[in-house]
């Protein structure tokens, strides 16, 4: 976000999608990155992979929310002092709805601050919020999360209460984990909570399972990436000569997804001026969903500068929310 404009066989590629979709394709080995799968097709393809029985991760969260939300709360309340909760991607609000539905019955004293990348999904979940939760106070914010994060610290002062839901940490590789992390410490007080959900690692064959479901609604979540590069960028993918590939190393705790390509083909974008060539067999890698250890939580936590002080995990032990504070001595 934010970078220069550069200029390619004299066209000036102004669009982050553009430029980042031309740097994937010229690198060795190709990728795409996963931001790019959530447009309004992959909104709705992902609603449809969270629903999928194989894709475990939504009714693990959900289970621990559930069982979860009454010490959640005691760890929020803080003798009733109100406090913002503040939501990083909310989509759909699906799971925080269970916290919501809980915190209003019992009259905790906060207000929620969805933060989305999207301003179509917060609109649509704000009206369906002020329907099933009338009196709730309610503001969005659209947009790079950092950069709402500091408009919203400027505009409100209260104790945070952050969540990070869903295992969306696990889109970033290591390194890029940890600077992520660390920008979030930066904007957060000693006071302020974060809530923060890892996938764990497990028998890789559920894992697998997860990311290749057999009604292949992942399978059509990965091309959508080649779609929108044909639909945005004048893109001539044929989108039948690539497959979805998902791969589980179980030492690593790394799941990966790749396109691969069925033939030798060379395809035009239009947007780009370029024709890039693909081999039989080549891969354009387009995520990570990383999977972790409890080993590799607090090693994360202590690199961020953060403290583990309580870990929740659901009932077959596949998934945590893990809170965090920022820890005393800040090495950020
Ligand atoms: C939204 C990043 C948590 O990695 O499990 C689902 C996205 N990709 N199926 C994940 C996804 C393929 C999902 N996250």
């Amino acid at each position: 976000m934010g970078q220069q404009p550069f200029v390619k066989n004299n066209i000036e590629i102004a669009s982050d999608f553009a430029r980042d979709t031309f740097q994937g394709l010229s690198a060795v080995p190709k990728y795409l990155k996963s931001k790019y799968f959530y447009d309004s097709e992959g909104d709705k393809l992902f609603q449809k992979i969270m629903a999928l029985n194989e894709y475990y991760l939504t009714d693990c969260e959900s289970e621990i929310l559930n069982h979860q939300k009454d010490e959640l709360m005691n760890f929020f309340r803080d003798s009733n002092t109100p406090f913002l909760l503040t939501e990083l991607g909310a989509g759909d609000g699906q799971k925080t709805e269970i916290l919501l539905h809980h915190f209003f019955n019992e009259s905790v004293h906060f207000q929620y601050l969805p933060i989305d990348i999207s301003s179509n999904v917060l609109n649509l979940l704000e009206s369906k919020l002020s329907a099933d939760f009338p009196g709730l106070k309610v503001k969005t914010y659209a947009g790079d999360y950092f950069q709402a994060l500091d408009r919203l610290n400027k505009e409100e002062n209260g104790r945070k209460v952050l969540l990070f839901l869903g295992s969306t940490i696990g889109n970033f590789e290591h390194r890029e984990a940890v600077k992520f992390l660390q920008s979030l410490n930066k904007r957060m007080d000693d006071h302020d909570q974060l809530i923060i959900g890892f996938d764990l690692k497990k028998d890789p064959n559920v894992i697998l399972r997860a990311y290749n479901d057999p009604s292949g609604f992942t399978a059509k979540f990965n091309l959508n990436l080649l779609h929108r590069i044909n639909r945005e960028l004048e893109g001539e993918f044929v989108t039948d000569n690539f497959y979805h590939q998902p791969t589980y190393d179980p030492s690593t705790g790394e799941a990966k997804s790749f396109l691969v390509s069925k033939i030798d083909q060379n395809v035009h974008i239009g947007k780009l001026n370029t024709t890039f060539g693909f081999k039989r067999g080549e891969s354009i890698f387009t995520e990570i969903s990383q999977k972790y250890d409890e080993v590799m939580i607090h090693n994360l936590a202590e690199k961020s500068g953060f403290q583990v002080k309580q870990i929740f995990y659901d009932s077959k032990k596949y998934f945590v929310d893990s809170l965090w504070q920022k820890s005393k001595k800040s090495i950020v």
